[in-house]
């Protein structure tokens, strides 16, 4: 890792404007390893100057141009995709397969894009003789996209992807926490990839510093956030009073349904790993996984075992990782206190994992808690460490009832040999993103996105090239 990280705008390092930087730690063991530079308001101003110098030569080339640019972008990363993996490593501590995993999909997103530049194209409208109406797909001009911690690359080309597919330009503000895979990209992007300088600029900091500044500026025209509610309200308030567009991506409380009808040889690791995946620091994350009551104790007692197998740690080995920081390391810790308190029954787990290996990171051991109503604090806010909930349910009725009965809708999981049955359900349940008989499913094709309080707008597939575009019609008299 190198030892510090400026901005990168219009084509070239900048250092920051305040001279200050942010200690960069690594979770596995809790010590600095860099350092990346402190972003303000002149930082943003500077990068969103230079991303609108960038957009009329960006947006008005041949969109198959764009994709050429894009595509090279998607190789570069897979050629580097071990040192981009290391560096993603060094920031959140995931383990190499998780990385490498992600890393690859970020390499996707800029493939799929890049094959869609044609598909932003508008419609012929039939207004009867006399006229010819017709609609354009327009890209909005400077997007900000404000991105969280838990999967850096990925999370980047999704929105990144998308927006530049369509001829926007961007300033990309990543996490404070995991800013070098984005920086690092970012820079080749230009140097090897033939991306114009100016077109992708990347500024670093905080969020109310760099974040918040970024969507103040009257510059930018429509933000992306991926994070959390509180945050996504605060940006909310300020794209709503300068009438910009947003897309929310806020995380869930997902309800994973396991029917008795399951094959539970599936169901059950299926069930651990969506919670577990990334140390449950996962939008999407299966955290209430609820159970048909006459499989229910069962079940319970073979997710407990199972889960007191999965290595916890720093090594390669290791399934899951620590979090990401020391806030959110007690912060599912006070969660566990609150469970104690709600009188939840922890099955396996609640409690901080330690050992010769794990030294001074942050590893939490994956918990399940039994005995939960689905009213309580832990069946109801967001923990984002690897810790589910598991509440009994009777029939199909009932499981619906309770899957829906929560602020959010992000995703959901339904485990059954019942077809019938597995398209009522996902009929029935109020979320973006359903899946059945394995979790997650789907890939950069899948549209993902919140009902109710997990956000709006849509991230990948089609959906998010159109959500990276404004309609115009034109309508003329002959
Ligand atoms: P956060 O929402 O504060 O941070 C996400 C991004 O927003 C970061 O880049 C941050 O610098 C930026 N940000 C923060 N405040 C801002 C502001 N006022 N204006 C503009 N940008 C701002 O998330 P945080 O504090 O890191 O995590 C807290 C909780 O949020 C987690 O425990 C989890 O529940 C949820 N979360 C959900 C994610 C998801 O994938 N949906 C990702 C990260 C966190
Ligand atoms: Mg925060």
């Amino acid at each position: 890792m190198q030892e510090r990280w400026d901005h990168y705008i219009g084509g070239a390092s900048a250092a920051p404007d305040s001279g200050c930087y942010i200690d960069d730690l690594d979770p596995r063991t809790g010590a600095k390893i860099s350092e990346v530079a402190a972003g303000n308001a002149a930082d943003v101003a500077k990068a969103v100057a230079s991303a609108k110098a960038a957009l009329p030569a960006w947006r008005d080339q041949k969109p198959i141009e764009r994709g050429r640019v894009l595509n090279a972008i998607a190789t570069l990363i897979r050629d580097k995709a071990a040192e981009l993996a290391e560096l993603e490593r060094s920031e959140t501590g995931k383990p190499g397969y998780m990385a490498q995993i992600e890393i690859d999909i970020a390499a996707q997103y800029f493939e799929f894009y890049a094959g869609l530049v044609n598909v932003v194209h508008g419609d012929n409208l039939d207004l009867g003789p006399g006229y010819h109406s017709y609609t354009r797909r327009e890209p909005f001009g400077v997007v900000g996209v404000i991105l969280p911690w838990n999967a850096p690359l990925n999370q980047a080309g999704r929105a990144i992807g998308p927006a530049l597919a369509a001829g926007n330009t961007v300033v990309a503000k990543p996490s404070e926490f995991t800013s070098a895979s984005l920086l690092e990209v970012a820079r080749l992007a230009v140097e090897q990839c033939g991306l114009p300088a100016g077109v992708l600029n990347v500024v670093t900091g905080t969020g109310p510093d760099a974040g918040a500044a970024l969507v103040e500026h009257g510059d930018i025209r429509k933000v992306a956030f991926t994070g959390s509610v509180p945050t996504g309200i605060a940006i909310g308030r300020i794209a709503a009073e300068r009438i910009i567009p947003l897309t929310l991506e806020l995380g869930g409380k997902s309800p994973n349904i396991v029917f008795d009808d399951a094959d539970l040889e599936q169901a059950v690791p299926g069930a651990l790993r969506a919670f577990v995946l990334n140390s449950g620091q996962v939008c999407l994350a299966g955290t209430r996984v609820l159970v048909q009551r006459s499989i229910y104790e069962g079940f319970v007692e073979s997710a407990a075992k199972m889960l007191e197998t999965f290595p916890v740690g720093p090594g390669d080995d290791a399934l899951l990782g620590p979090m990401i920081t020391k806030p959110q390391y007690e912060k599912v810790q006070e969660y566990f206190k609150v469970a104690a308190g709600e009188g939840a029954r922890a099955v396996t787990g609640g409690t901080i994992a330690e050992g010769e290996t794990l030294g001074d990171g942050w590893y939490i051991k994956p918990t399940i808690y039994a005995d939960v109503s689905n009213d309580s604090r832990i069946a109801r806010e967001e923990i984002f460490g690897p810790v589910a909930v598991a509440i009994p349910f009777d029939d199909e009725e009932d499981a619906i009832r309770i899957a829906n009965d929560t602020d959010y809708g992000l995703a959901a999981g339904i485990w059954t040999r019942d077809v019938g049955r597995a398209h009522r359900v996902a009929a029935a349940l109020e979320a973006g993103q359903i899946y059945v008989n394995e979790y997650p499913a789907g890939g950069v094709e899948t549209p993902l996105g919140g009902y109710k309080r997990s956000g709006y707008g849509r991230e990948k597939g089609i959906e998010a090239l159109h959500h990276y575009t404004q309609v115009k019609c034109v309508t003329i008299k002959l």
